[in-house]
């Protein structure tokens, strides 16, 4: 991907100041974290990232950085990633086995030099008690998108206080039955969920496996999101503008909405998996807009008949495509075992690529790509946007189902595959997204969005403004210092 050359290419003069950064050590928030730090750094900022030892940081690639590594005990429990599939289950482990180690680190930190502020992941919730506690300033930042935040306040996780009577999609009746989370499949499923109607009962299913531990991590991120000193957000004022409002409505404290923050800079190099580059001579080979990128992400795992329903589709498309199967994403297999017979001779190298993970903001970039069938993670959904390529979606967990719904109900750019892994609808979706007039209406938005990404930037844009107020306020603390008795 070529440099945009926005706000910050120019190397401003270091103000000595130093920020210490604490990202949760999946890719999904590791990338944003990185970006954000270069951006900062670049701003003149000095950088200093505490990192768990799981998913550690390759601390060569980042010369301008220093970094500190922290016991986190994760290796007692990823064993279990292959049978629970839950992730606050590792989440909130983190949040409890990192807190004693962090605080003796940025006790250190804060003894050797002074520091302007701690930004932490948003999911890190325990930082802001030990911020408090070294009377540090804390700022988070959220890598998913403003309206997560505000269906992740309204939806009730808990089963004991959050039982739904659900309105029939179309009827405007309330059904009689009152049904609780997850939701049964009938009536619910079809439903929208009265506190946040933009989901479906069967959205619902999906945020969480386990929804009183989801609820629990959701509850406790955005109480201390609350009480932080500022929120930091990787989205544009242009995509979500009445998000903005309610958010600065009901947090209380400034949001900086200063994204996408890849478009700072070439494509970003955070990435914890070696990426396949020899897939641009290939797309190089494709004609113009035709082929399906289709990638589920750094964490979203899917049954092996999920997965075989995903080949047969991609194979009786007659679209060129590239796809992403990252080692372990099928549940019980190490990587394309399940794939059916022959499939990949059936398909031929000229029409179609698996790969394990590739250079993903160039291959969107690519003249060659079409649409982009994605789990509908964040920053996969921002990096569609800012190329102008429409999307299917099949989000999986988490904020995913939220993101596809704004993707096809709000800003309709893409197609929500309502009935999952399956592969009529599967089919459906991608003769509608790559060809005729739906097809067209639908690039067109996203064009517009992917240029309103670009005002945003420049100067004097919304994104540009928001980095320079960032700026001002981070400078404004009083950087903190101590002595350790
Ligand atoms: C998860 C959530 O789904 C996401 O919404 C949340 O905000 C962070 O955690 P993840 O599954 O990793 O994230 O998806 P996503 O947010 O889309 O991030 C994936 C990142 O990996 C993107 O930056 C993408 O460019 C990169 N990637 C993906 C590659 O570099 N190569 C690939 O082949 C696939």
């Amino acid at each position: 991907m070529e440099s945009q050359d926005k706000n910050t290419t120019q190397r401003l003069p270091e103000t000595h100041r130093r920020i210490i950064l604490f990202p949760l050590p999946f890719q999904g928030h590791i990338n944003p974290m990185f970006q954000l730090a270069n951006i900062l750094h670049i701003q003149g900022f000095k950088i200093t990232i505490i990192h768990t030892q799981y998913n550690s940081p390759n601390h060569s690639s980042y010369p301008q950085f220093h970094f500190r590594a922290i016991e986190d005990r994760f290796s007692e429990v990823d064993h279990l990633r292959s049978t629970n599939r839950d992730p606050s289950y590792y989440i909130k482990y983190l949040n409890r086995s990192c807190e004693d180690p962090f605080k003796d680190c940025l006790t250190e930190l804060l003894d050797e030099e002074p520091v302007a502020c701690l930004i932490a992941d948003a999911m890190f919730y325990f930082t802001q008690a030990v911020a408090d506690e070294l009377k540090l300033p804390r700022m988070v930042l959220r890598t998913s998108s403003l309206g997560c935040a505000i269906g992740y306040g309204a939806i009730p996780f808990s089963s004991k206080e959050g039982r739904f009577n659900l309105t029939k999609q179309g009827t405007g009746r309330v059904v009689g039955k009152k049904i609780g989370f997850p939701y049964d499949p009938d009536p619910g499923y079809e439903a929208f969920v009265p506190e946040y109607p933009l989901l479906k009962g069967k959205d619902m299913l999906k945020i969480a496996i386990n929804p009183e531990g989801y609820g629990d991590l959701v509850t406790n991120m955005l109480k201390q999101m609350k009480a932080s000193s500022g929120l930091i957000w990787n989205t544009f004022k242009e995509l979500e503008e009445p998000e903005l409002e309610t958010i600065n409505q009901d947090f209380r404290v400034p949001s900086f909405t200063l994204g996408p923050f890849h478009k700072y800079f070439p494509a970003s190099s955070s990435s914890l998996i070696n990426q396949d580059r020899n897939i641009i001579s290939w797309l190089d080979t494709q004609p113009p807009k035709s082929v399906i990128y289709t990638s589920f992400g750094s964490v979203a795992r899917i049954k092996d008949v999920e997965f075989q329903e995903v080949a047969y589709a991609l194979e009786n498309t007659s679209s060129p495509f590239l796809w992403v199967v990252r080692p372990g994403m099928v549940l019980g297999s190490e990587w394309v075992e399940s794939l059916p017979e022959k499939f990949l001779e059936r398909v031929g190298r000229d029409r179609g690529r698996i790969v394990k993970w590739c250079p993903q903001q160039e291959v969107l970039a690519h003249p060659a790509t079409g649409c982009f069938w994605t789990h509908s993670g964040w920053n996969s959904t921002l990096e569609s946007i800012c190329e102008g390529v429409p999307m299917i979606c099949s989000p999986c967990f988490a904020d995913q189902p939220i993101v596809a719904r704004y993707v096809n109900d709000v800003w309709k750019i893409g197609i929500l595959l309502e009935d999952g892994f399956e592969r009529v609808g599967i089919q459906i979706a991608i003769k509608r997204i790559m060809t005729g007039n739906e097809a067209e209406a639908m690039r067109a938005r996203v064009s517009r969005l992917k240029e309103k990404v670009n005002v945003s930037l420049d100067e004097g844009g919304f994104s540009n403004r928001s980095l320079k107020s960032l700026l001002d306020y981070i400078s404004s603390f009083k950087p903190v210092k101590f002595t350790v008795c």
